[in-house]
């Protein structure tokens, strides 16, 4: 392999998504993780500035951290390829199909994974059809609980655990309120887990789980204070769930064709059923995020970690 000396990297932090702050956060971590390995980075955010910066640059690799729409539906991704630059992480098609949720639970169920039932309704149709028809239809067929998110979006913001029909209205004005689209699922039981993908050039191996424990939701509060919420890394499955969760999501990276490192949300039932949420191609890297943890239980370093990304993505 062979490996650029020392790397020109610029590393995408901000955009106007409602992760914004949640974004300059993780660009910040891991600009200093790498210049502690000897890697040359610059933070820049998407604006007006960028297209012209890159040009004028010529880094070596593009490191989108930027969490939320145009940085996960891959419309970023693509503007960085049509300039002729090289991304780490996973490419603009591939990414705009993990953005989507319900794309991505259909997805990874076609490749044999376990995702909670769900239907999808785009907020005009909800309104043309008239709001309690609907409703009663959904509690219906999915029957209680059920969790409503908008199909797009992260960090929890706009997602609801419904336990009453009564609440399901309210939760599906707090949903449109992130996105025009709903998805009304299933809830499930169980353990929730985030296993990280890293793939440092020789394929894709997935660090161990990170449990979340959480005495409210796991909303957006309960992500970024630290405090509302109890990690343990690796988690406390059996060695048999363990494997399943590694196994549940190599199988969504490899599925839904993602490059370099990734996250899949997964919940554990007591049964031993692994439930495949979603999949993230810009995982968050704050000093309280999931990826960060889980390398860390592995006993890597960050920075050696993220620069072995760097260089497998140069040498791709
Ligand atoms: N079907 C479900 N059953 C139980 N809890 C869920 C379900 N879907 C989501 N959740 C909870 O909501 C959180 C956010 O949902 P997720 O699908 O991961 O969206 P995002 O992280 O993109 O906002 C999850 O971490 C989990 O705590
Ligand atoms: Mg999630």
């Amino acid at each position: 392999m062979t490996v650029t000396p020392s790397p020109r990297v610029v590393v995408l932090a901000g955009g106007l998504s409602h992760e914004r702050d949640v974004s300059l956060r993780s660009g910040r971590r891991v600009a200093d993780a790498l210049r502690s390995v000897g890697v040359e980075v610059s933070v820049h955010d998407v604006d007006a500035d960028l297209v012209p910066a890159l040009v004028q640059l010529q880094p070596d690799l593009v490191w989108p951290l930027l969490h939320g729409t145009s940085g996960e539906d891959g419309s970023v991704r693509d503007v960085v390829q049509m300039l002729g630059l090289r991304l780490l992480g996973t490419g603009p098609r591939e990414s705009r199909i993990a953005w989507s949720k319900p794309i991505a639970k259909t997805v990874a169920a076609r490749a044999g994974l376990a995702t909670p039932e769900f239907v999808t309704l785009p907020q005009s149709l909800f309104r043309e059809l008239g709001a309690r028809q609907v409703l009663d239809a959904i509690v219906h067929r999915l029957g209680l609980p059920v969790v409503v998110k908008p199909s797009r979006g992260g960090s929890a913001l706009g997602v609801t655990l419904v336990t009453s029909p009564d609440a399901l209205p309210q939760a599906m004005v707090d949903c449109f309120a992130y996105g025009d689209t709903a998805l009304v699922e299933r809830a499930v039981a169980g353990t929730e887990v985030a296993v990280s993908v890293v793939d440092t050039g020789d394929g894709p191996v997935a660090l161990p789980a990170v449990e979340i424990v959480t005495e409210g939701p796991y909303d957006f509060d309960a992500r970024y204070n630290p405090g509302r919420t109890e990690y343990f890394a690796p988690a406390r499955l059996s060695a048999r769930a363990a494997g399943d969760v590694a196994a549940a999501a190599l199988l969504a990276h490899q599925a839904l064709g993602l490059t370099g490192l990734s996250r899949t949300d997964l919940i554990v039932d007591d049964e031993g059923t692994v439930w495949f949420l979603e999949v993230n191609v810009a995982p968050g890297m704050t000093e309280t995020s999931l990826l960060p943890q889980a390398a860390e239980a592995a006993g890597l370093s960050l920075g050696a970690l993220y620069r072995s990304l760097v260089d497998a993505a140069l040498t791709r």
